[in-house]
């Protein structure tokens, strides 16, 4: 599709959220008349500020179960709460907002033929057998389990939209996002590269879980959105597409690259693995590369390095001033 004499309208749901805003930032720097949707469960407006000031950006506070509010020739389907501790605090929310808002996108797409570009997620493939994991892989998922909320949510959400596409001939596009981190990752959201920032930050023992030794591959976000951009924007896709970054690293040199980052050397201790924590996850990109050109660029150093200065500043303004002396 690409960007034509008139502004396309692009709907960015999640708008308020980590990649959500990242995602916005990209689009009005493309030139897009750029919708963002968000009900604010864990998204955050300040992630929005340098898009509030732009007057191509329009933001709706709003609930993705409910029918979409806008025309928009593209829609980034983002909603969603993406880490345990913030979908398993209302389990109920996640699945329904992963259901209910792809039929509600549905819905739209049919009524106004526009593109759909739904974020799924590596969970869809839960505790792999497969390793790396390729989009023919089926999963292995527990239905019932803790993670079941997101997981099946997320896979449902899959089938909504692949038979609509079938049946209908939509034009959904899903890309199935691995572990992304960057600037604007909410300090509490329980992830590793969350946890382990915070942690030298404020000068505690890193918490390592399980031995450490389960690898993760992280995406930066800038190169995540580029996959996203290009999802939105090729002529020929073959959903799922994986997107992520194929480097493995385990959880244990994580927290290395942390430390040396950080300039600080903390105490590790550990705890045991969560519920059905993946010990592998690494996405085979192959299909990215071959419809998307999609290859991730940014270096782990590099982009932790990027992600710490972020908690730095933002940590450093949430501090309470101290207190002013004479004052009673
Ligand atoms: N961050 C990752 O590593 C990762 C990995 C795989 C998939 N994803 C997917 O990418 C998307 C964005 O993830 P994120 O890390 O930015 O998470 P996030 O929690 O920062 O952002 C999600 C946003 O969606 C909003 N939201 C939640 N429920 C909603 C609803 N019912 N209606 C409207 N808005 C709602 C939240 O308020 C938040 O702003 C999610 O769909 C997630 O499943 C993320």
């Amino acid at each position: 599709m690409g960007l034509g004499s008139v502004r396309q309208t692009v709907l960015v749901t999640g708008a308020a959220g980590f990649i959500g805003s990242h995602l916005v930032d990209r689009l009005l720097a493309e030139g897009y008349e750029v919708v963002g949707l968000d009900n604010l469960m864990t998204g955050d407006l300040t992630n929005l500020d340098n898009a509030r000031r732009e007057p191509h950006f329009h933001l709706q506070i709003g609930d993705v179960r409910e029918p979409l509010p806008v025309y928009a020739e593209i829609i980034f389907n983002m909603a969603c709460p993406a880490s345990p501790v913030h979908y398993q605090a209302d389990p109920y929310a996640t699945v329904t907002t992963s259901a209910l808002g792809a039929i509600r996108l549905v819905e739209h797409a049919r009524r106004r033929r526009c593109r759909v570009v739904h974020a799924s997620t590596s969970e869809v493939y839960g505790d792999p057998l497969m390793h790396p994991q390729r989009e023919e892989y089926w999963g292995n998922v527990n239905c019932a389990g803790e993670r079941a909320c997101y997981d099946e949510g997320k896979r449902v959400a899959e089938t909504i939209l692949m038979d609509e596409r079938r049946t209908q001939g939509a034009d959904v596009r899903i890309v199935r996002i691995f572990n992304t981190y960057g600037p604007r990752m909410a300090f509490n959201d329980g992830r590793v590269v969350s946890n382990f920032l915070t942690q030298v930050l404020e000068n505690k023992p890193i918490t390592l879980y399980g031995d450490g030794q389960q690898t993760r591959s992280f995406c930066f976000v800038s190169d995540l959105v580029e996959g996203l951009f290009r999802a939105a924007t090729v002529d020929e896709f073959d959903p799922p597409i994986n997107l992520g970054n194929p480097t493995e690293c385990t959880v244990a040199d994580l927290a290395q690259v942390v430390m040396r980052v950080s300039g600080q050397k903390v105490d590790l201790i550990r705890q045991p693995l969560p519920a059905d924590d993946p010990k592998k996850r690494c996405p085979d990109i192959s299909k990215a590369k071959k419809y998307l050109g999609f290859e991730p660029k940014v270096r782990l150093e590099d982009g932790i390095r990027k992600t710490f200065d972020d908690f730095k500043a933002r940590l450093a303004r949430r501090k309470p001033s101290a207190p002013t002396q004479g004052k009673p």
